[in-house]
């Protein structure tokens, strides 16, 4: 199908520009045109194949899931974003499963062979297709649970986990071969079986600061997985479309890892962060004293500062702060301080989650920097407004080996002259460890929600 062949490598392209555009917020709108069209190229040309012979159960199911999924992308809050992934990645890895299941079985449809005397080039896709599906699977409705706090976020780790992992992933490695050489179905639903347990082995011992990635490997997962299944199909679309997430889902969980400065390898054997689980210094329990203020006071001390630094968290995503913050920085700017963002790499709940918030409130991206662009600008820094930020903020990364988020590289806002906490109480954050910023000389606690702080701040700005 020369033509077929023609229409998968333009989508293909459309998908590479996709990929390109979402590398950048200013593109990331066109980047996601690119995507959509792509993917109904991709869609319409699969549909229009010979060798699909009825139509009724393609029209369900698009109807079905298209609805769904409608309703799923207008209801979602953004913060939300990342167990939403990690629900969808579960779909793509069952998925898989069940293809490689029908041509198992109607092996005849696919081309294949015959029942018993399926081609071991196709065996071996089939199986490696299903057991990625099947360990995606499973390990996405952890991370799922863990996000959505369904499950506690705290690692499981029990003594031989490594050893138990390693034994099972040999197993597994058994099967496949035996399932080539027998072809019998119980082998079949053994890998499948196997793997989901392997799925939960995996994921069940990562702490909930390490979740992140963690999802963005499960999308690298599921997207090896449509690749050996594309195999099997031999549909070229899924077999690109397939590499291009798995390939762009392990670059940025090693990006990832190297903010977080953890071992891409300890991630894709599973448990890594378990280690550290007990976390030294765990928040709620501190009656040491802090100092805090109120709009007023932070309107003050900005209007004296000639530079000031504000470092977005996760409570700014949830109070929706950023519109309000954007005025406050432009009052700040106009009494000719100079103002910046410092983005941390994982702050927030998604990758790219403040940048994305800061574009929509129209923040310059001139003003927006990554933390190694920034990190060693703080020491000179007269004001840090740190707000809906926590654990990116907390020294015991640097100092406390015991702590569950040591090793993590930092925003040093410690080193300025003063710094402003804006959050609502003296809760932890995602990792739920205590910081010791709190209690420090040059920090004043600014407790309220962000917006409402950040539109009181610019009514004192403007007195
Ligand atoms: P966190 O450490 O989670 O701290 C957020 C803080 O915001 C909390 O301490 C909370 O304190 C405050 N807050 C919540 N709602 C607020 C509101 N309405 N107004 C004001 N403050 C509010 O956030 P972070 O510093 O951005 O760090 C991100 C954490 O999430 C890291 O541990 C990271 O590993 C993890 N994580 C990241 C991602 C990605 S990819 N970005 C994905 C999953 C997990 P109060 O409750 O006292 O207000």
């Amino acid at each position: 199908m020369q033509w077929a062949g023609f229409a998968y490598l333009v989508a293909a392209i459309c998908f590479i520009m996709a990929l390109r555009g979402l590398s950048h917020p200013e593109s990331a709108r066109n980047g996601n045109r690119f995507g959509m069209a792509g993917m109904a190229i991709a869609v319409i040309t699969t549909i229009l194949m010979p060798n699909v012979v009825s139509y009724e159960w393609i029209i369900a199911g698009i109807v079905i899931g298209g609805v769904i999924g409608a309703v799923i992308a207008k209801k979602i809050v953004m913060t939300a974003l990342p167990q939403l992934v990690a629900a969808f990645h579960s779909l793509v890895g069952l998925a898989a499963v069940f293809v490689a299941a029908a041509a198992f079985y109607n092996p005849g449809a696919y081309d294949i062979g015959t029942a018993g005397h399926i081609a071991v080039a196709s065996l071996i896709e089939m199986s490696l297709g299903t057991a990625i599906g099947a360990v995606t699977f499973t390990g996405s409705v952890v991370a799922f649970g863990k996000l959505q706090g369904v499950f506690g976020s705290k690692p499981l780790v029990f003594p031989g986990q490594h050893l138990l992992n390693a034994a099972l992933g040999l197993l597994l490695l058994g099967l496949v071969v035996w399932f080539c050489m027998v072809q019998e179905p119980w082998v079949f639903w053994a890998i499948v079986l196997l793997s989901f347990a392997i799925g939960l082995l995996l994921i069940l011992p990562i702490g909930g600061a390490d979740m992140p990635v963690v999802v963005s490997m499960l999308n690298s997962y599921s997207g090896w997985a449509a690749c050996g299944i594309g195999f099997t199909l031999a549909n070229t679309a899924l077999i690109i479309t397939g590499a291009l997430v798995g390939a762009s889902g392990a670059i940025l969980s090693y990006i990832m890892c190297k903010g977080m400065n953890r071992s891409i390898f300890n991630v894709i054997l599973g448990g890594f962060g378990g280690e550290s689980g007990g976390g030294a210094g765990p928040a709620g329990d501190d009656d040491r004293p802090v100092k805090s203020g109120g709009p007023e006071d932070a309107a003050f001390m900005m209007k004296q500062a000639e530079s000031v630094i504000i470092v977005p968290g996760y409570g700014m995503a949830v109070a929706q702060a950023q519109h309000a913050l954007r005025e406050m920085a432009e009052l700040l700017k106009s009494n000719g301080a100079q103002v910046r963002y410092a983005i941390h790499p994982v702050a927030g709940r998604m990758p790219g989650h403040m940048n994305v918030l800061l574009a929509e409130a129209n923040v310059d991206y001139d003003d927006v920097l990554e933390l190694e662009e920034i990190n060693r600008d703080f020491s000179s820094t007269d004001v840090v407004f740190v707000i809906g930020a926590n654990d990116v903020t907390n020294p015991a990364a640097k100092t406390d080996q015991a702590s569950p988020i040591y090793g993590m590289p930092i925003l040093n806002v410690e080193e300025a002259e003063q710094v402003l906490f804006v959050k609502r109480s003296m809760s932890p954050g995602y990792a739920g460890v205590q910081n010791e910023l709190f209690f420090r000389d040059n920090t004043t606690m600014l407790f309220g929600d962000a917006k409402k702080m950040c539109e009181d701040i610019v009514k004192a700005l403007e007195r």
